[in-house]
Order: structure tokens, then C-alpha cells, then sequence
């Protein structure tokens, strides 16, 4: 009794540790004590790449398998599309659609179109807005770090939805994993409640989360009155911006109802269009032109009609 007690632990234990591996996907943790992953990525005395990444940078070593021609993944995030044939990986197959827009835009193009704003990883940026200062105001990323692919993603696997990092800007960040496992799905919504909180450790004073934040007088001292974030979407006469929609344009929402910053935003980059001629004040911060969409999910400010319907 007692050792099928233990084989049944035993067994148990398996089947956790396996599928606590496979939430990762692909070569991104889940790591045996004889694994191979590590070659994938870095070398030990022939390195192109500081911390022994085996490309020139982190941004390359992340694009020669998720980039335009990488074939070490499905997920190409330059083109902001799935496509199974493009790897040998089977992760995601079985739910996501090829060609299907990627949940998180592109970096290059997205919905075939070039992107007018992307979370610009190429280019050596330190600072990200409102990140311990004002909303509307440049802060410096913790330790000097420069923004790459690795500020947000930890490449050997978390504990978080797609292996967001435990820890982003120095600040501890839970993004609840409630996706599917091993099969994955890159082209449906299965956001947890709190998926704001990676955002808010870079963007710290966009996260007001009181009612009323449009019109409380106490918002001008961080910056000015702010649309609040993680509410539920009904609000006066809004229909549900994920279902219901307006006129063909739809919102996704996290958890059950909430409106999360990326209900707005997309993560990576967006092709947007945005009118040009704009108020004379038309620039990040505060406003968009037709070359900074401000990672936008809808043309112009499509994203307010679909809830508020004016
Ligand atoms: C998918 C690519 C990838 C794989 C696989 C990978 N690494 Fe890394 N690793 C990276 C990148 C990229 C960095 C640099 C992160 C950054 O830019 O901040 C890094 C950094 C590190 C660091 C220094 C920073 C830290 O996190 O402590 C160590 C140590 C490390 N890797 C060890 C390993 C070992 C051991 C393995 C195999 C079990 C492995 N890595 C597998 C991509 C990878
Ligand atoms: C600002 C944080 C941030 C940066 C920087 C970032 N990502 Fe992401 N990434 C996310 C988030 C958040 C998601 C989840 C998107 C969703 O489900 O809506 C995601 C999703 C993904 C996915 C799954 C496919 C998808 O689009 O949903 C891949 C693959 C990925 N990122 C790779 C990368 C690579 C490669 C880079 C660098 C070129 C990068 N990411 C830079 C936050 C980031
Ligand atoms: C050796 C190839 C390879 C490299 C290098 C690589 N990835 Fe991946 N990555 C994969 C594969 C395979 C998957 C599984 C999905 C797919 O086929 O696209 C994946 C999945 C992901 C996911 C989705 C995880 C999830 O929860 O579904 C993210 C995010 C991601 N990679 C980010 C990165 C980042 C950031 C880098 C650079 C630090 C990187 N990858 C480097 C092969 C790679
Ligand atoms: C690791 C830090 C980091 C995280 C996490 C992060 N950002 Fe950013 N974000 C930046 C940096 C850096 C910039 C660029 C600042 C600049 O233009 O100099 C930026 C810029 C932006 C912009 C302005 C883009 C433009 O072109 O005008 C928006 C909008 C934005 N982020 C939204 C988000 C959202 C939504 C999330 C969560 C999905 C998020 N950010 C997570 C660092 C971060
Ligand atoms: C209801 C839609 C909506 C939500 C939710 C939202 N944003 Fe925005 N965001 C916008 C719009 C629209 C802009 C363009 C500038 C403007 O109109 O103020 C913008 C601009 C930005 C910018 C660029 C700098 C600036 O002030 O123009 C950053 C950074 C940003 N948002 C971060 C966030 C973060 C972080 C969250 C979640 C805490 C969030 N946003 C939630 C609509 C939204
Ligand atoms: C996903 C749904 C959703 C989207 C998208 C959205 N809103 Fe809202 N909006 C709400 C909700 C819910 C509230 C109530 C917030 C509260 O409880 O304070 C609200 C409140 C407001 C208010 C009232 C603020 C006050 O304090 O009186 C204004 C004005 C407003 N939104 C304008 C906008 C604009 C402009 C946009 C586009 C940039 C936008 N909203 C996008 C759901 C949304």
C-alpha cells in the first residue's frame, strides 16, 4: 500500500513538473539537468552577445527564431503572424489559425501593413513613460538598463503568462498563467485579471485604478485627470466591447470584464492609422500622428467609440 502510495506521488509529480514545463513553450524553460537548451542560445568561450548570447545581441538572438526569416518558430513577431510550417514547433498549432494576427501586433508589420508605433527594442532606449514619475514624463528604466525583448520576457521560462519575467524594472510582477498549456493559443484572448501589472512596472503612474480618475482634481499633481484602468467595462450606456462591439470593432477585455491597458494597447507594436493635422500639441506624450499611433489597437481613437458609442 504504502509504495503504491509513493509511485502514486511519484507519478503525480511527473505529470506537474511535466506540465509546468510545457506552460512555457518552446526552448524557454522546463530545463532537465542534462538539457541541451542552453546551446540553442548561448556559447560558452565564442559568444557574439554580451551575457554569452551566441548572436550579436539579445533583439538578434530572439528574431533568428521569432523574426522575418527565423525558422525556430512559429510565432513570427517582426510579420505579427502565426505560421505553423515556419519550425519545426508544434506549440500552438492545434488552436491558433495560420496566418492569424499575433495577440501582441508586430515590431515590423502587423495585419500586413507597417507599424506605426512598436515598443521600439532595437534601439537603445532607458527611459519609458511615466515610470516613477509623472504620466506624460520620461523616468529611467531600474539599474540603467537598456529596453530589449529580455526586459519584459525571461527566455528561461517563468511562472507567468507567456514567460512574462517575475521581475520587470525591478519591480515583482504576477500575470497569472490561465492559457492552455502545450497546445497554446496565439490568436485568442485568454488574459488573467491582472495582466496590467506588466505594464504598470514600466508606465507606474498610468495605473490609477480609483472611479472617478477622469474628473478628481488630485490626478493634476501625477500628470492630469487619467481614464481609470482595471474596472469593469460597463459604464453608462457601454455594450460589452468584446462581444457586442460597434459596427464591426471589438475590444478584448481581461478576466471576465475588466478593461486592462492592453484592451487599448498592443504589447509589441501597432499599424494603426492616425490622421495627420492633428492639434498643434499632436506628439507622444498626449497625442498620436500619422507615424506614433501609441501602440493602438483601432485607427484615430477608434478604441473610445467602441465603448462609449458618442
Ligand atoms: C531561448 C534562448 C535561451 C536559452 C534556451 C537559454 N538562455 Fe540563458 N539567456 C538568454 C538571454 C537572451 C540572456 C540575456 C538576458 C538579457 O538580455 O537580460 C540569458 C542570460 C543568461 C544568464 C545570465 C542572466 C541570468 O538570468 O542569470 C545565465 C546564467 C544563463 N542565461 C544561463 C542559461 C542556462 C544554464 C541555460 C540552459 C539551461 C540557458 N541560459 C538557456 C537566452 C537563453
Ligand atoms: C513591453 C513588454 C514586451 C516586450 C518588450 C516584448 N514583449 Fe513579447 N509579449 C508581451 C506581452 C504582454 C505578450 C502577450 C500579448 C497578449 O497575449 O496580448 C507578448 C507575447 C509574445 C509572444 C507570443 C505571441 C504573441 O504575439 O502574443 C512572443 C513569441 C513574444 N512576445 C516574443 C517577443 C520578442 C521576440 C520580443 C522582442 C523582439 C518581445 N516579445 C518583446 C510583452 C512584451
Ligand atoms: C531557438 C529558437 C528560439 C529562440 C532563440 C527564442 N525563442 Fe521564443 N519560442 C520558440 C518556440 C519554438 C516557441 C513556441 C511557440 C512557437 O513555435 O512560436 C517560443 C515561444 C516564445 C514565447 C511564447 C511563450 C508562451 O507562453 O507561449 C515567447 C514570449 C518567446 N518565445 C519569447 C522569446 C524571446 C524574448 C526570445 C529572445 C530572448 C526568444 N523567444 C528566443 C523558439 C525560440
Ligand atoms: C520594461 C519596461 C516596459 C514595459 C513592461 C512596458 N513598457 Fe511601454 N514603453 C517602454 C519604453 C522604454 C517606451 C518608449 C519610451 C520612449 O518613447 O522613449 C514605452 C512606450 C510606450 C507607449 C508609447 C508608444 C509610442 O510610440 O508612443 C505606450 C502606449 C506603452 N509603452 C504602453 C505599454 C503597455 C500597454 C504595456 C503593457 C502591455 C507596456 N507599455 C509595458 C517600456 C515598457
Ligand atoms: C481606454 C483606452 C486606454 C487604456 C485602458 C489605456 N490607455 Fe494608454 N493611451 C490611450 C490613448 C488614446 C493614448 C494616446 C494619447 C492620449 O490620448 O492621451 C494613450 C497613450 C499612452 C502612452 C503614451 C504616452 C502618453 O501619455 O501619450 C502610454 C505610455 C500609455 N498610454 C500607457 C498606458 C498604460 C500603462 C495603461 C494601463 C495602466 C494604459 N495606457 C491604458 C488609451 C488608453
Ligand atoms: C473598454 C471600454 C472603454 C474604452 C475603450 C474607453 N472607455 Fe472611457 N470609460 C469606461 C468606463 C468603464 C468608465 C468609467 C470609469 C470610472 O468608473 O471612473 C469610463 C469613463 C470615461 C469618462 C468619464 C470620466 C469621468 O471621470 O467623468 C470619459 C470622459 C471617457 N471614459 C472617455 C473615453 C475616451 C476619450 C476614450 C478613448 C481614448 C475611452 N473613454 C475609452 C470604459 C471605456
Amino acid at each position: 500500500m504504502k509504495k503504491v502510495l509513493i509511485l502514486l506521488a511519484l507519478l503525480l509529480l511527473m505529470i506537474v513538473s511535466f506540465s509546468l514545463a510545457s506552460a512555457n513553450g518552446g526552448p524557454h524553460g522546463g530545463y532537465t539537468a542534462t538539457t541541451d537548451a542552453c546551446a540553442g542560445c548561448h556559447r560558452a568561450h565564442t559568444a557574439e552577445g554580451p551575457q554569452l548570447v551566441k548572436n550579436t545581441d539579445t533583439f538578434a538572438l530572439c528574431m533568428s527564431c521569432h523574426g522575418t526569416a527565423g525558422t525556430g518558430a512559429d510565432t513570427n513577431v517582426d510579420d505579427g503572424f502565426f505560421l505553423s510550417t515556419r519550425s519545426p514547433s508544434t506549440e500552438g498549432a492545434a488552436n491558433t489559425t495560420d496566418n492569424a494576427p499575433l495577440l501582441g501586433g508586430g515590431f515590423a508589420n502587423y495585419n500586413g501593413s507597417p507599424v506605426t508605433s512598436e515598443h521600439d527594442v532595437n534601439v537603445a532606449l532607458t527611459t519609458a513613460w511615466g515610470n516613477g514619475v509623472n504620466r506624460g514624463v520620461l523616468g529611467p528604466l531600474a539599474g540603467g538598463a537598456t529596453f530589449t525583448c529580455a526586459s519584459c520576457h525571461d527566455p528561461h521560462g517563468s511562472t507567468n503568462y507567456r514567460i512574462i519575467k517575475e521581475t520587470v524594472n525591478g519591480v515583482a510582477v504576477t500575470v497569472t498563467q490561465v492559457d492552455e498549456g502545450a497546445s497554446k493559443d496565439y490568436d485568442t484572448e485568454q488574459w488573467p485579471a491582472d495582466m496590467s501589472n506588466v505594464c504598470k512596472a514600466c508606465h507606474s503612474s498610468y495605473h490609477v485604478t480609483t472611479a472617478g480618475s477622469g474628473s478628481d482634481a488630485a490626478m493634476v499633481a501625477t500628470g492630469g485627470y487619467t481614464h481609470r484602468v482595471d474596472m469593469a467595462y460597463n459604464y453608462g450606456g457601454n455594450v460589452n466591447p468584446e462581444t457586442t462591439g460597434y459596427l464591426g470593432s471589438f475590444l478584448p477585455l481581461a478576466g471576465a470584464d475588466l478593461v486592462a491597458c492592453s484592451t487599448c494597447h498592443l504589447s509589441h507594436g501597432s499599424s494603426a492609422s492616425m490622421a495627420a493635422g492633428g492639434p498643434a500639441d499632436d506628439a507622444t506624450p498626449g497625442g498620436t500622428t500619422a507615424t506614433d499611433s501609441a501602440l493602438l489597437r483601432l485607427d484615430n481613437r477608434g478604441v473610445c467609440e467602441v465603448c462609449h458609442q458618442k
